[in-house]
């Protein structure tokens, strides 16, 4: 899809590129900012992939994976982290579970830039972008222990769905945890 931006007052959300390769490895690779998440940490090699895969969506007439970098405007369009979400409109369990038109959103801050409004602010503007797409429904999921991310779920007006999912995070992946789930209608 062709767009070169999406803009909040104080953030650019552009379309997520090796430009900023360097700055995405080294949050990406950090413990702390990856302890409770599924896919991360990952390598040098695996971010490259996967901003790769990222690139090749935004070119594709069949786009499913819409990922945007997260560029803070007071500081000279710094990379702060990424936000992005999945249309899950061929998934059957999805369809079957919340019908048509589903999509799946999650998101990432550099720990430096943590609890600034900055996630809830990229989500507000994720989610009215959804729509333009035909998305009706957001679903959202995260370690009942990521106390930041479901608050932001609560703050872009989601809610809860289930409390009782089981996730294995990359940091611990012996450890089942609890995963709660969030949904929307827009
Ligand atoms: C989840 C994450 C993106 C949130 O980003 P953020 O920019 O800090 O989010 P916001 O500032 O918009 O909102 C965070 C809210 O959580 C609250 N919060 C965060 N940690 C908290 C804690 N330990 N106890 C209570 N509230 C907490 C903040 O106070 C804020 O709520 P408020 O505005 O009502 O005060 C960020 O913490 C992050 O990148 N974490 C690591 C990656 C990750 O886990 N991503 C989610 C995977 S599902």
């Amino acid at each position: 899809m062709k767009i070169s931006c999406l803009e909040t007052s104080r953030l650019f959300l552009v379309p997520s590129s090796m430009k900023y390769f360097e700055e995405r490895s080294s949050i990406s690779s950090d413990i702390e900012n990856t302890r409770l998440m599924m896919f991360l940490p990952s390598t040098k090699e695996e971010t490259f992939s996967y901003i790769k895969k990222c690139e090749t969506q935004w070119k594709s007439e069949n786009q499913t994976l819409f990922e945007f970098d997260i560029l803070l405007k007071e500081q000279n369009n710094k990379f702060i982290g990424w936000i992005s979400f999945e249309l899950l409109f061929d998934n059957p369990e999805i369809v079957k579970k919340f019908g048509n038109n589903c999509a799946d959103m999650g998101w990432l801050l550099d720990k430096n830039f943590w609890n600034k409004g900055f996630a809830s602010e990229s989500a507000k503007c994720v989610l009215e972008f959804t729509k333009s797409l035909g998305v009706k429904k957001m679903i959202a999921q995260c370690d009942a222990e990521n106390i930041g991310s479901w608050r932001v779920m609560e703050k872009i007006g989601m809610k809860k769905y289930s409390d009782n999912g089981i996730r294995y995070n990359k940091s611990e992946p012996n450890l089942a945890k609890t995963e709660f789930m969030y949904t929307i209608d827009l």
